[in-house]
């Protein structure tokens, strides 16, 4: 039985993966920042829930090490949008630091506190969910500051982490859900979640340590940097 983990996991497009990883037959690690929400209507043998604030790393380590099997996939999808502020004149540093903290830094820690239980004789795949607004070739409208530059810095601290990595048999997905109906992308979303994560699932399944690093659309659509 393959062993994942996943961040962020007790709403939204992280809950998703969880039913959808656990329908799969996978052993599921999942981390809930506060309350349970949707994970506490799953029942599944193969389901473990351990509180996990990204931004902690005492929480991480805690986590860390309620997981005693071999970790084939870690799922960095815990995040936070920003203020929505409108004009520079608003953007309030302390938050933009809070964002970028969790969206960039957040999945960081977790491969660190991860590492040793990765990778070696079999391939172990991370996922790191970004976002199109990281992409600075594809930054047009401008505003959202702290979202887009905290996934543009998770972008890269992705890509500078992965040739280290390939020695070790790790490799990282860089993934953009699409703009999908949660929280946090909102009632007029187009994508469902099932829609979004159904994607996701099937590029997992392909990705191989040659493809380590690439930025890609939920669909398979590859996005420029
Ligand atoms: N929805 C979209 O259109 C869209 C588009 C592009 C990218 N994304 C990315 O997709 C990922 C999931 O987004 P979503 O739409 O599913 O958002 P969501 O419904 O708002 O869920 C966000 C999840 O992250 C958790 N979280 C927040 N801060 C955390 C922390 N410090 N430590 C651990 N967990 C924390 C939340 O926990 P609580 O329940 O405790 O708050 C929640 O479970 C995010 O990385 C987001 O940037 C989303």
């Amino acid at each position: 039985m393959k062993t994942a983990v996943i961040t962020g996991a007790s709403r939204g497009i992280g809950s998703e993966f969880v039913v959808r990883l656990l329908d799969n037959g996978w052993r599921v690690y999942a981390g809930y920042r506060q309350d349970m929400h949707r994970l506490d209507l799953l029942e599944n043998e193969n389901l473990f829930t351990c509180q996990l604030d990204v931004t902690d790393n005492v929480s991480i380590t805690a986590f860390a090490n309620t997981i005693e099997h071999r970790v084939d996939l870690l799922i960095n999808n815990a995040g936070v949008p920003d203020g929505r502020w409108r004009n520079i004149k608003e953007i309030d540093d302390e938050w933009a630091l809070d964002v970028i903290n969790i969206n960039a830094i957040g999945p960081v820690r977790l491969v660190r506190s991860l590492y040793d239980k990765m990778g070696g004789k079999s391939l172990s795949t991370v996922v790191m969910i970004s976002s199109l607004m990281g992409s600075i070739d594809d930054c047009h409208s401008g505003r959202s500051y702290a979202y887009r530059a905290s996934k543009t810095a998770l972008n890269m601290f992705t890509v500078a982490m992965k040739k280290e990595a390939l020695e070790d048999n790790i490799s990282f997905l860089i993934l953009h859900p699409g703009w999908v109906k949660t929280r946090m992308g909102g009632e007029n979303a187009p994508v469902e979640m099932e829609t979004s994560v159904d994607g996701m699932m099937e590029l997992i399944g392909k990705h191989t340590l040659e493809d380590s690093g690439r930025f890609v659309q939920y669909d398979g659509v590859d996005l420029p940097w």
